[in-house]
């Protein structure tokens, strides 16, 4: 292969398999992985943790307020395994998971000024080192001119049916009912809102994961980029 663009997207929504497909890709090509989830996880924790009474979210300047003096205090790290975020030393990889979290982050994200927020910092880290950046909108706001984008869609009962296993592996209690109305609404939030909405980026190669294997996956967007970097 010649060389690749230090910048490669993946985009999709929740259960399509861009985290376990990043981190494989981001392994075998030794890039970084930027979940870019993971940042308004992060948000969403903060503001859960510091400011409670701020969610449901009404007041947006009091939020980004709140953020702007927070952020300082975390520690954001990506390497091959995924992103690390800390805050004042404790890890916080667990925490980000958690069902409340997952509850209020569609909103949190839905914000523009946090949007915004978001996006200096991803950008800052892939200045200083290649990177599979997976998230919604990293093809289409983010990194817009990388020339590397894809796009992962499956089945929403497909999608449903791998969260259900990740969230019993936790520990965790829900129907698979349950888990996909959950979808269903993280869906319809992140692809209805009109900051940066989920969407298939410009010259993004779209895989329908529904039927295929995490390596399979990766095989097929390791020959994309072959076939586009020779
Ligand atoms: O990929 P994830 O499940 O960790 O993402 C959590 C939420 O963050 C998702 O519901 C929408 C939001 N998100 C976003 O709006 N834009 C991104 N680039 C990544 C995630």
């Amino acid at each position: 292969m010649s060389v690749l663009p230090k910048i490669i997207t993946i985009d999709g929504p929740a259960g399509a398999g861009k985290t376990t497909v990043a981190r494989m890709l981001a392994q075998k090509l030794k890039y970084a992985i930027l979940e870019s989830g993971s940042i308004y996880r992060t948000f969403t924790w903060l503001l859960l943790s510091k400011k409670r009474e701020l969610l449901p979210l009404r007041n947006e300047a009091k939020i980004l307020e709140v953020l702007k003096e927070e952020i300082p205090k975390l520690d954001i790290k990506a390497d091959s395994q995924g992103l690390k975020v800390s805050y004042q030393g404790t890890d916080l990889t667990q925490e980000l998971r958690e069902p409340e979290v997952e509850a209020h982050v569609s909103e949190v994200a839905a914000l523009p000024s946090v949007r915004k927020l978001a996006n200096e910092i991803l950008q800052r880290i892939a200045e200083n080192r290649p990177i599979v950046a997976e998230g919604r909108d990293m093809g289409s706001v983010v990194f817009p001119k990388t020339k590397a984008k894809f796009f992962l869609t499956a089945d929403p009962r497909i999608r449903a049916e791998r969260r259900y296993l990740e969230w019993q592996a936790k520990g965790l209690v829900a129907s698979k009912e349950e888990v996909l109305s959950k979808i269903k609404e993280r869906d319809h939030k992140d692809s209805s809102r009109t900051e940066a909405p989920l969407t298939v980026p410009e010259g993004a190669i779209v895989i329908d994961t529904t039927t295929l294997s995490p390596e399979e996956v990766v095989n097929r967007i390791l020959e994309a980029l072959k076939s586009s970097h020779p």
